[in-house]
């Protein structure tokens, strides 16, 4: 090998060991120990325990418990869960709230002396934080129980580690197609079948996810909470939806400008809506105007297919099915897009 060969390959190995020492110092770890994943949900519940519910009805009140449930959903659509979000698609509305309030936590926060920013990536900190909401919801769902309860029934979900961000993150530009809630079963269907390979029974249990939380008129524009108790995390969806005693009702918001049709309940004073991709779960809600207007009312409308509102019915009686089922969904959900996740270690 002449010397001219011998330098360019130093060079060479030179620059990859530069470029591979970056890349390392960069990027976090991908295993983490039980008691430090342990450390951090308590530290995501402590930042739960902050929300406040103002109202029950229809007034509109913003919980984290709800919102990093929906943020993992948000980031784990398209290739894969990234911790990044496009902020400027008018669908991710209403995340800001919940990004800045986690954002502190994971910038500032630490497990014994490691700052969490160089234990964890936001994808693996968002994750966790949407499975120990959904934790925390199901025992909220026990209520006041305080002596001889039974075991709280939890979903399945296993928390790994390993998913990678974005460069940008948490944000970037990228425009994944998200759900269209004024569309029908169809659209639906698809969309859950595309992004995340879901079959008929997947999709009605992750839409449990909706027992969580309230829509809210200055993100999404729709307006209200699906189920009484916003903080819980039970089969209370399905049940609802089922109820025609509810008085389903196409109600109009958006009174300036955009016009959009919900579904209120007319018949209770804790006032609870559905969209047409909820309700189309258990109505044929036919032909759909571009606004979400249905033609028929909640009793005129057909049923929809067996083969989802079987599983609406299934769930609505069972609630230790339904987290099975959503348990399952949920961990297909979260692992979409990363192929080397680890277990924690003990
Ligand atoms: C057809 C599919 C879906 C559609 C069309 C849809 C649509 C919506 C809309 C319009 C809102 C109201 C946002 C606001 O105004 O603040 C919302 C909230 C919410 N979504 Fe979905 N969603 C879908 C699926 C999911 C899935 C799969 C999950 C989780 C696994 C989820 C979790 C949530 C939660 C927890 C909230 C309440 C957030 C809060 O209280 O701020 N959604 N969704």
């Amino acid at each position: 090998m002449d010397s001219m060969m011998l330098r360019s390959l130093v060079s060479v190995t030179m620059l990859l060991l530069l470029f591979s020492n970056v890349v390392l110092c960069q990027s976090v770890p991908t295993t983490m120990s039980a008691a430090t994943a342990e450390n951090i949900g308590l530290q995501f519940r402590a930042l739960m325990d902050q929300d406040v519910i103002e109202d029950e009805g229809v007034t509109s009140t913003t919980i984290l418990l709800a919102g990093l449930v929906r943020l993992i959903f948000h980031d784990c659509v398209g290739n894969g869960c990234d911790g990044c979000i496009n902020m400027n698609m008018t669908d991710n509305r209403g995340l800001q709230t919940y990004i800045d309030q986690v954002e502190g936590l994971y910038t500032s926060g630490h497990v014994d002396e490691t700052p969490l920013a160089e234990l964890i990536s936001r994808a693996d900190f968002w994750t966790l934080g949407a499975i120990e909401a959904i934790n925390y919801g199901c025992e909220k769902a026990q209520g006041n129980c305080r002596r001889n309860c039974p075991p709280v029934p939890y979903p399945n979900i296993v928390f790994q580690t390993g998913r990678v961000d974005c460069p940008t993150a948490p944000y970037d530009e990228v425009e994944p197609p998200l759900p269209q809630a004024l569309k029908g079963l169809d659209h639906v269907l698809t969309f859950f079948a595309d992004t995340f390979g879901f079959d008929e029974k997947e999709t009605v249990a992750i839409l449990g996810a909706h027992t969580l939380g309230a829509a809210h008129s200055d993100a999404s524009g729709f307006a209200g909470p699906w189920v009484n108790r916003r903080q819980n995390f039970d089969n209370a969806f399905y049940v609802d939806l089922l109820r025609s005693d509810r008085g389903w009702e196409m109600d109009r918001r958006g009174p300036r400008g955009a016009r959009i049709y919900q579904w209120s309940s007319t018949n209770t004073n804790a006032r609870r809506i559905m969209l047409n991709s909820d309700m189309c779960l258990v109505k044929d809600l036919g032909t759909i105007t571009s606004e979400g207007e249905v033609a028929c009312t909640y009793d005129e409308c057909p049923d929809a297919p067996l083969d989802v509102l079987d599983w609406v019915k299934a769930f609505a009686l069972d609630n230790d099915l339904f987290l099975v089922e959503f348990g399952k969904a949920f961990q297909k959900m979260i692992n979409h897009g990363s192929s080397n996740l680890n277990d924690l270690t003990a």
